[in-house]
């Protein structure tokens, strides 16, 4: 058992105060959170203009995304209460998650997934997890109707994100951007799916800019806190958010029947978080954009070719947004920009492979082969 030190055990310690969470609450916890803010410094570099560019990789988490954030929180309620199930619809990440957590729990969990439409890496989590997959023969957004009757005929509590606690737990990827960098960004660009991830962070930077200046420790974490200085922020990012042009109801302006894109973690066409994610933007003075799948794995691409970031091609929307708002001039030069690379690139090896550009040589196991083959290429 850890009784002292500075072990990071997870974003409900670190965020505590901030959180609505018992103190006596048993946490379920995979020491999610506490992601890398990675500097872009080659894409910066070629686009120029002064700007500073950020990854969050959400995809470092325990399960490979930011789902985790959410679902610790989610997860310690649901237990807290007594909930012996959990569960959730999901284009994956979500699932992989639930799982996870369950498992920790040591409650049941059932997740719905679009059948076909799920990447191999989510599928294997959930099913190793030991999670009840229930494969339906419709979408995410046939998934999520169906969820919402089960809580009302099951005793089962319901994990998506329309849960408050997950946005709570969401929001705390903002509160780490802003003490990473100790001031808030200009833009933050995100995908948007659900809607629910964009909602959380414009929570998240708009609790952090209502922190009152203090001059001594924070006086809001316990006094063991390996963090005990949020930084206290006068400004609100920009919250700019794409969608993946076969599936992009935010710029339609309604639902969208029939969803389609390679992204299949933002293969929704109903969002349920709609008015949080619509009040963000235009809190913000931000916008919504779509993309097409080309313009979504070129970028998957250039992420990982040039800057060794290999991230989902969900994820890779929010850079292949930036980049194209950059050349369009709707970003203001000298900026600091951070984007949330949502998911782990290992959750879609499929896609990946299908794309990639570097080449996979065959050749005898001789020394003779080998050097050839180096020589070729170098
Ligand atoms: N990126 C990834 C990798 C995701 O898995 C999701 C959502 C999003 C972005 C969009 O986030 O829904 O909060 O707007 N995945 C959910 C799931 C729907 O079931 O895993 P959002």
């Amino acid at each position: 058992m850890i009784v002292s030190g500075t072990l990071y055990r997870g974003l409900i310690e670190r965020y505590r105060a901030r959180l609505p969470i018992a103190a006596d609450t048993r946490v379920i916890s995979l020491c999610e959170g506490n992601t890398p803010l990675i500097p872009l410094e080659n894409l910066a570099r070629s686009v120029g203009r002064g700007l500073s560019l950020y990854a969050k990789f959400e995809g470092l988490n325990p399960t490979g995304s930011f789902k985790d954030r959410g679902m610790t929180m989610a997860v310690t309620q649901a237990a807290s209460e007594g909930s012996r199930a959990i569960i959730c619809a999901s284009t994956g990440n979500t699932s992989a998650s639930a799982a996870a957590y369950a498992a920790r729990a040591g409650i049941r969990c059932f997740v719905l997934i679009p059948e076909g439409k799920i990447a191999l890496g989510k599928l294997a989590q959930a099913t190793i997890q030991g999670s009840v997959v229930i494969q339906i023969k419709g979408n995410f957004d046939d998934g999520m109707r169906i969820v919402k009757d089960m809580a009302s005929v099951a005793p089962v509590a319901i994990v998506n994100s329309i849960n408050p606690y997950r946005l709570q737990g969401q929001k705390t990827a903002a509160f780490e951007i802003v003490d990473a960098l100790g001031r808030a960004p200009d833009y933050h660009c995100i995908p948007v799916g659900n809607a629910g991830n964009i909602s959380a962070y414009w929570t998240g930077f708009s609790e952090y800019a209502a922190i009152q200046p203090k001059t001594a420790a924070c006086g809001y974490c316990v006094d063991t806190c390996a963090f005990p200085f949020p930084a206290v922020i006068a400004t609100r990012p920009v919250m700019v958010g794409y969608q993946a042009a076969g599936a992009a109801p935010f710029i339609a302006g309604h639902p969208v029947a029939e969803p389609e894109t390679v992204a299949t973690a933002i293969r929704i066409g109903n969002p349920q978080s709609w008015d949080l994610a619509w009040a963000a933007v235009r809190e913000s003075g931000g916008w919504f954009d779509s993309l097409t799948d080309d313009e979504i794995l070129h970028t998957q691409r250039r992420l990982a070719e040039t800057e060794g970031v290999f991230c989902e091609p969900a994820s890779a929307i929010a850079v292949a947004g930036l980049l194209r708002d950059i050349a369009r001039g709707r970003i203001a030069d000298g900026s600091v920009i951070t984007c949330t690379l949502t998911g782990h690139g290992l959750k879609d090896p499929d896609t990946a492979i299908k794309q990639s550009q570097g080449p996979i040589l065959q050749v005898a196991a001789e020394n003779e082969a080998v050097k050839r083959a180096i020589l070729d290429h170098l």
